[in-house]
């Protein structure tokens, strides 16, 4: 079991790339989350735009916060507590909120900590009620794939990670080569319904590893978007695309989860909504007997209550951080550094 901040409401801010997010907790009960997303204007440039995010989040906080307070009917007097996301991100992005909780720190006098965004999403299935230890979590977003053998709170080991693309970013490179538009996970998913993979696409790596490459296959999608012309199947392309990402995420993080004994796998970050890799997972862990812990899909794509419960269990533990705060663009999970 883990201790949850006790002292009040909590304040989490998470602003590390497109999405401007403030939830209120109280102990690990969400009382809101507040999600604006940017995703309608980075969709132009078919990717995000760090100093464009930077803007937007300049543009949205105050917005959101006042939301945040407003639905949580919470007065920002009481809050006690202010959990933020610091590192790994955009900086300019990063910078927005960690300058927003500055600000509300000094104005109302309450503590502050920096919390890691992976660690926000390695918490984000504990909204399903207490999380299960050891497990194997699959993190899949944007910017990560990674398998980590999370043995408690704070404890954590990484099995395994991409060589190069994360997992999120082959569906969106997929998906703007065959002209479905940003961002390319759902679009993928869309494109692919009712219809059956039909071409043979790369795994990247071959054999029991529980490392991922995906560039190979944005080589092969490329290829074969050219030679095949005006007869390229969109629907069955998309099938196969999305067949042999979450195919291969749900196998690895299968093997891992059997190769640790552990008794739960977990299902975190953006790519984390995809449909075709929920159903693979529980199939496999079904097959082994064991637990498959997903967040709705409200906590998978980047949210401030993930934060706020990795945070609070931090602050409950007395981490504090100064108004020396730092924003850093890629930075190992807590107990990792060097
Ligand atoms: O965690 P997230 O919101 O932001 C990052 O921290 O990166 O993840 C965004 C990623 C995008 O690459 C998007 O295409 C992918 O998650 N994604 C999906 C789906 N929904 C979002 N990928 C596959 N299937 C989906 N349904
Ligand atoms: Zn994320």
């Amino acid at each position: 079991m883990v201790e949850f901040f006790s002292e009040g409401p909590l304040l989490a801010i998470e602003t590390s790339c497109d999405e401007t997010s403030a939830a209120i907790l109280e102990g690990s009960k969400i009382l809101c989350n507040v999600v604006y997303s940017q995703v309608d204007l980075h969709r132009q440039w078919g990717g995000v735009v760090p100093e464009a995010a930077a803007r937007a989040h300049v543009d949205a906080i105050v917005p959101v916060l006042s939301e945040a307070f407003q639905q949580s009917g919470i007065d920002k007097s009481k809050i006690k507590a202010i959990a933020v996301t610091n590192r790994p991100g955009l900086v300019g992005a990063l910078s927005v909120g960690v300058t927003a909780a500055k600000a509300l720190s000094l104005s109302l006098n309450i503590p502050i900590l920096g919390v890691h965004h992976l660690e926000g999403h390695l918490m984000s299935p504990y909204s399903l009620g207490d999380l299960v230890y050891p497990h194997v979590a699959l993190v899949v977003s944007g910017g990560h794939t990674e398998l980590v053998h999370v043995r408690a709170f704070g404890d954590y080991e990484i099995l395994g990670e991409t060589r190069d693309d994360a997992a999120g970013e082959a569906f969106d490179k997929a998906s703007r080569l065959l002209g479905l538009g940003y961002p390319g996970g759902i679009a993928i998913q869309k494109a692919a319904e009712g219809h059956t993979p039909k071409y043979n696409l790369p795994k990247g790596l071959s054999g029991q590893t529980m490392e991922f490459s995906f560039s190979g296959l944005k080589t092969a999608v490329h290829r074969l978007v050219e030679a095949e012309g005006d007869n390229l199947d969109v629907g069955a392309m998309a099938a196969s695309v999305q067949e042999v990402i979450a195919g291969v995420l749900a196998e690895r993080a299968l093997f891992a989860a059997e190769s640790l004994g552990v008794e739960a796998v977990s299902l975190v970050g953006g790519v984390a909504a995809n449909k075709r890799l929920r159903e693979l997972l529980e199939q496999g862990t079904e097959k082994l007997g064991i637990r498959l812990l997903v967040p709705p899909i409200s906590l998978c794509t980047d949210n401030a209550a993930m934060i706020g419960l990795a945070g609070s269990i931090r602050l409950a533990r007395g981490e504090r951080s100064g108004m020396d705060l730092g924003v850093y663009s890629s930075s190992p999970l807590p107990g990792l550094e060097e």
